[in-house]
């Protein structure tokens, strides 16, 4: 599909977390396709170092860091490396997430905790790095992703729901304080997405939503949304949170609770 004009992201650099692999590489393959030069950062190297080959076999001009978003000193040397190699940063993409099925009664405090600094306290820090590095003098545009399940109740999930509700919290919060900014903020909530590995986590608890046919939903339909995002033509949307899930996420996790099983 290509519905985009042909270099609609030339001259601009984009930065995606958890950019290696499924959701994340599917974003920075479209993105650089469009024009992008691209940088990807994630905790593997040799992950990262694979797909940044993918991505040049494909002249995309890319690179890669590698940065535990958790760290804020991390996040202090990617963003500088992002200036040294590029010298500028247009978009961030905060897709890095951490994730694993587990009941409340089986979540530890460092298991809840673990999952909430990576989703969370991730994302703040590298907004926070975006915006001190980059986009406070000159604006920018930031995507998060999120889950659809972060606006109600679900079962085995309670860490990372909480920790996508507060992302969407800070998604809103960030597009009204740096509106005047010319800063844009949206977050992009995927549905189960194949090839990637929440989906290959959390499968066993998944309904019918995908089951890995080409029409399932593909990493390349979240990062059409995100590139729209990007773009020019969704210069006044700024604070939402757009579901790409073809409402499947409404009744995408279904586990008994405990009580029920
Ligand atoms: C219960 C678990 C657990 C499990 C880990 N923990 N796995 N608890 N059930 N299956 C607990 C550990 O016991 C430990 O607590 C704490 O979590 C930290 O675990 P570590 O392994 O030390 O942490 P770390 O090495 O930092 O790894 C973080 C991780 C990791 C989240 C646990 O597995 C990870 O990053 N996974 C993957 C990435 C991923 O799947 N991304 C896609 C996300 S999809 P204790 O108390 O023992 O010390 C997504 C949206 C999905 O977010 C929605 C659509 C379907």
């Amino acid at each position: 599909m290509n519905i985009f004009a042909d270099n609609i992201m030339k001259d601009k650099v984009v930065l995606i977390t958890g950019g290696a692999t499924g959701i994340g590489k599917g974003i920075a393959t479209l993105m650089g396709q469009y024009g992008a030069s691209v940088m990807i950062a994630s905790r593997k190297q040799p992950v990262l170092e694979r797909t940044v080959d993918d991505l040049k076999a494909l002249a995309i001009d890319a690179d890669y860091c590698v940065c535990d978003i958790r760290d804020p000193a991390a996040v202090e040397e990617l963003m500088k490396t992002v200036r040294a190699r590029f010298g500028s940063l247009d978009v961030l993409v905060n897709n890095a997430a951490g994730n694993f099925p587990a009941a409340m009664d089986q979540l530890s405090p460092n298991g809840f905790k673990t999952v909430v600094d990576i989703d969370l306290n991730g994302t703040f820090n590298m907004t926070k790095g975006a915006f001190d590095h980059f986009f406070k003098s000159v604006g920018g545009n930031i995507i998060n992703i999120s889950a659809p399940f972060a606006g109600w109740g679900v079962a085995y999930q309670a860490h990372a729901a909480a920790a996508k509700a507060g992302i969407d919290s800070l998604t809103r919060s960030c597009a009204v304080e740096w509106q005047s900014l010319g800063i844009r903020v949206n977050a992009v909530a995927p549905g189960a997405v194949s090839n990637t590995e929440g989906l290959e986590r959390l499968s066993e608890a998944l309904v019918g939503s995908n089951n890995g046919s080409t029409d399932a939903c593909q990493a390349e339909d979240i990062a059409n949304s995100v590139l729209f995002l990007a773009s020019d033509a969704a210069r006044f949307i700024s604070g939402e949170i757009i579901r790409v899930d073809s409402a499947t996420g409404v009744d995408l996790l279904k586990i008994p609770m405990p009580a029920d099983a």
